[in-house]
């Protein structure tokens, strides 16, 4: 089969991804990849909304301060001013690509309404842009239709990549799995840049879509890029808890317009942990649930928004009310069962502010990577914010350094080797190992016992999918339980690396912050943990 050649190939289709490509120039040939249809990725699923200095009362220096507090000392100061400083350009260029963010409903007769902003965790202002609670949903909406409008960009949805293609240090292609016909094909690129979006299905309790198996961070490691701070995932705090139900995200808005946490006895229990109540940053609402899970042997804690009528609920969280309802519950009238579960990886791969890794031609932006901003813990509606900052950015830095050269032809995939598999069986029963073993041992509360449990586990675990992988025929969910399988082991590696308390990374045998805070920084080359720093901001 010929090689397939673009200018730019981008793997990922979510904010990031069709963000970078609708900024790159028209001149150029891109290639935009997918695993599955273009809205698979987390985007599409976005609720709260994007964190944006717009209120008259909110400056840029209050949403930097808000930002590092939340990130307990881990975040770089430059890659938050910059973030920060961009959001008004942001929010600009979305709504001129046709995002349809609520306006005020004070304001009908106005000429110029303005937004209407809601309140998230750790946030001192109303700041937080929405659509409704389906915020990604407009995002993604908008966003496609621009895409299919562009004649230079290919859009090639259920493709997923297996390895990146280094030649003398270079990125300059991909092996692409085709999983509707199983066949591998090999794609030159000038520049690639990985939009892959986060872990968080390391985990058996998940507010993620299923492909949100760490491909990009598992990628550019094996690319030979460092990663950082993966010990850090978040728990969002409230996810609804139902037996029969897939986890489903309950918003932090919901939060921010009064919601309140409650135990089975009706008791209020947020002002016990933190002043800011149910308003406190996601680590300490996450830590205080478990706890009290923990302490009074509970399946879930309750969530209260009865205090807002029908159609105020209505009116700002359609979705959540009929997913709920369809459960049998009226939030109108009851409490909602909650649970926390894995929601977000603020670690990934250390990029500058471009996007830029530490491999020639590869950039990684969005969740996949690690900028600096979101430290020991993302501050909520922040995520989103990133993607288009960095997507913006990274095609400034792109254009000016595409390489003049096309690669040439491209080693093609080798499968003589390999078999079709006849014992499916294992991956499944690894799957099931994996998200178990991280949510048991390496979950919100850890110990230096349970995660060095998790090593051993890991590494047997990772030998198996290992072997497997060199003997059969590859599929997307080998290639997903490949890529989580070293994901979680470099989070495992991180967890054990820190000997402190901080953020989202608590250890029980470790339970005070230490005086200074240092990024954990993993080399490919050893996979140990060093002191290297993070890239600063020009
Ligand atoms: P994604 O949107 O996750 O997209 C990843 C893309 O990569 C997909 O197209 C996928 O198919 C593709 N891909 C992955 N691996 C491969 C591969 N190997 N080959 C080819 N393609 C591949 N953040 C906020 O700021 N505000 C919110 O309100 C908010 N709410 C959230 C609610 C939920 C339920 C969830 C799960 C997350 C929420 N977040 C929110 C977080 C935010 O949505 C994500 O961090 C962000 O959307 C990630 O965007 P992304 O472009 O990096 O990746
Ligand atoms: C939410 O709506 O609670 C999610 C917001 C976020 O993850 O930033």
């Amino acid at each position: 089969m010929r090689d397939t050649h673009f200018d730019v190939l981008i793997v990922g289709s979510g904010a990031a991804g069709l963000s970078l490509a609708l900024q790159l120039p028209e001149t150029l040939s891109i290639g935009l990849l997918s695993k599955s249809d273009l809205n698979s990725g987390s985007t599409s699923w976005a609720q709260g909304g994007m964190a944006a200095v717009l209120h008259e009362r909110d400056t840029i220096e209050s949403h930097v301060a808000d930002t590092l507090q939340a990130g307990a000392g881990l975040c770089h100061e430059d890659a938050v001013t910059f973030t920060v400083e961009q959001s008004r350009s942001v929010v600009d260029w979305l709504v001129a690509q046709g995002v349809d963010f609520d306006l005020r409903n004070d304001q009908p007769d106005d000429e110029f309404r303005e937004f209407h902003l809601t309140m998230e965790g750790g946030h001192s202002i109303r700041r937080i842009l929405h659509a409704a609670d389906q915020t990604g949903s407009a995002i993604s909406k908008a966003l496609n239709a621009r895409i299919t409008e562009r004649p230079n960009v290919k859009i090639l949805t259920d493709r997923c990549v297996v390895d990146l293609i280094v030649t003398n240090g270079e990125t300059t292609g991909a092996y692409v799995l085709n999983t509707s016909n199983g066949v591998v094909e090999t794609m030159g690129a000038r520049a690639i840049a990985l939009a892959t979006g986060g872990a968080s299905k390391a985990y058996l309790y998940t507010s993620n879509p299923d492909g949100a198996t760490g491909d990009g961070i598992a990628l550019a490691w094996r690319a030979g890029c460092r990663v950082a701070n993966l010990e850090f995932n978040q728990f969002h705090p409230t996810c609804l808890y139902h037996p029969k139900a897939r986890t489903f995200l309950l918003t932090e808005a919901l939060r921010g317009e009064g919601a309140t946490l409650h135990l089975p006895s009706g008791e209020r229990f947020m002002p016990r942990f933190d002043h800011r109540a149910e308003l406190a940053p996601r680590d300490i609402v996450a830590r205080a649930i478990d706890h009290e899970m923990k302490r009074l042997g509970l399946e879930c804690v309750y969530l209260d928004i009865t205090h807002k009528s029908s159609a105020q609920i209505e009116e700002h969280f359609p979705t959540v009310k009929a997913r709920c309802a369809e459960l049998g519950l009226d939030i109108a009238q009851e409490r909602i069962p909650v649970v926390p579960a894995a929601h977000y990886t603020c670690g990934g791969v250390v990029v500058d502010q471009y996007g830029a890794t530490d491999v020639q031609g590869l950039y990684v932006i969005g969740e996949t990577a690690c900028t600096g901003l979101h430290g020991a813990n993302r501050m909520a509606s922040n995520s989103l914010l990133e993607c288009f900052v960095y997507a913006s950015s990274a095609a400034q830095h792109m254009s000016n350094n595409l390489p003049d050269i096309v690669p040439g032809r491209l080693p093609t995939w080798d499968d003589s080797r390999v078999r079709m598999s006849d014992e499916a069986v294992v991956i499944q029963h690894s799957w099931h190992a994996l998200r178990r073993l991280m949510w048991d041992y390496v979950g919100i509360e850890r110990t230096n016992r349970r995660l060095k449990r998790a090593a051993n586990h890991i590494s047997v675990l990772e030998q198996e999918v290992d072997e497997y992988y060199a003997s059969f025929t590859i599929t997307k969910e080998l290639l997903e339980l490949r890529n989580l399988t070293l994901v979680s082991k470099l989070m495992i590696d991180s967890a054990r690396s820190r000997k402190e308390s901080r953020g989202l990374h608590f250890n029980s045998d470790y339970p005070s912050m230490l005086s200074e805070g240092r990024d954990t920084v993993l080399v490919p080359k050893n996979g140990k943990s060093t002191s290297t720093e993070l890239p600063k901001y020009r």
